[in-house]
């Protein structure tokens, strides 16, 4: 098994990676919690898969909520239905809630526990590759409303995170290329290793390791800016033009994974404007090795505003992540005016 600590400002958090680590994972929550009872937050499509298997584990009380798959659910009414199912279940703050799916439901069980009666524990196991390698490590949680995606939220770090990669295997394809996108962003920031290990043909037979180094990834840059007021920002490295294109698809054209496999080529291009070293070529060969999208398809104006109505345009200027050279970005402040001139020529 892999293992791997984060520590934040106020708490510890402990990554355990390893195949078939599902069948231990009441045994593990038994080991570092000690709660009387435990509440599991799953969706329709993971609970057939895993919730029974999960729930039979646990020599105490077990409830649960099933909510509906999809980001459309991402909202504060799907949160209040959890207060109510655990409020019935009896859950105390002693007890212990469990994220058991993607990223849409680690972000609400995430929040739920951190709001239920001030906070009780968490353990996130997430299912996909996408939540395994970014959204179950580093605290984010949250909900989305009708002006935007996660407006509300805390960070609120879970006591345990259980990736076992051997749930990869039942990820249709498609899902499981979106979570590449992500791993494909962590070798470009910050490790050219991952981007050596997902070139080969088989790379699919060792995803644990790669798994473990794109955590790695993150620990490290959360260690440093929990809160997401610096360094966090090369997480995003993709994600800026990414977002706006996902959000001019109206969330439907495009998945995450697509968004932000665009969004780095374009980050990409948009660095060799400002006089990058051109990481173009081997970018998109890697991308389409992966089955993700390179070609940014929507009008450059209609790019640029929808970019700017992100939340990470700081005054006149957005904070950019500009790859130097493979392993190695930079935040880098680009001025609206400018930034303007430079997406019209992409
Ligand atoms: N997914 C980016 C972050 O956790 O900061």
């Amino acid at each position: 098994m892999q293992t791997l600590s984060l520590a934040g400002a106020n708490t510890v958090s402990d990554i355990l990676i390893e195949t078939g680590l599902l069948a231990r994972a009441g045994q593990m929550m038994l080991e570092t919690f000690s709660p009387s009872r435990v509440h599991i937050v799953t969706d329709s499509v993971v609970a057939p898969l895993y919730l029974g298997q999960l729930k039979g584990q646990f020599p105490l009380p077990v409830s649960h909520t099933v909510i509906p798959s999809g980001e459309a659910h991402k909202r504060l009414s799907t949160v209040e239905g959890i207060y109510h199912d655990m409020l019935a279940a009896g859950m105390t703050r002693k007890d212990l809630v469990i994220a058991l799916g993607g990223g849409v439901v680690g972000d609400i069980a995430g929040f739920a526990a951190a709001t239920f009666l001030r906070g009780v524990a968490l353990c996130q196991i997430p299912t996909t590759l996408l939540a395994q390698v970014d959204s179950s490590v580093g605290g984010k949680t949250g909900v989305d409303l009708a002006e935007g995606k996660n407006l509300v939220g805390t960070f609120y770090q879970p006591r345990l995170v259980l990736i076992d990669p051997a749930i990869l295997s039942t990820l249709p394809d498609s899902i499981f290329a979106d979570g590449m996108a992500e791993v494909i962003k962590y070798g470009y920031i910050a490790n050219r290793d991952i981007l050596d290990m997902v070139s080969q043909p088989d790379y699919r037979q060792h995803i644990e390791r790669i798994i473990y180094e794109c955590v790695k990834v993150k620990r490290d840059v959360v260690a440093i800016d929990e809160r997401d007021t610096g360094l966090r920002m090369i997480l995003n490295f993709g994600h800026t033009i990414g977002h706006a294109a996902e959000k001019l698809g109206g969330y439907t054209d495009l998945t995450h994974g697509q968004a932000v496999a665009i969004g780095m080529v374009a980050a990409m291009r948009l660095g060799v404007l400002l006089g990058n070293e051109d990481l173009t070529a081997p970018l998109m060969s890697l991308l389409t090795h992966i089955g993700l999208p390179t070609e940014l398809t929507y009008n450059r104006e209609a790019v640029f505003q929808s970019l700017l109505s992100d939340k990470k345009k700081f005054g006149g200027t957005v904070n950019f992540i500009l790859v130097r050279a493979p392993g190695r970005a930079e935040i880098t402040p680009i001025e609206a005016d400018r930034l303007h001139e430079y997406i019209l020529k992409l």
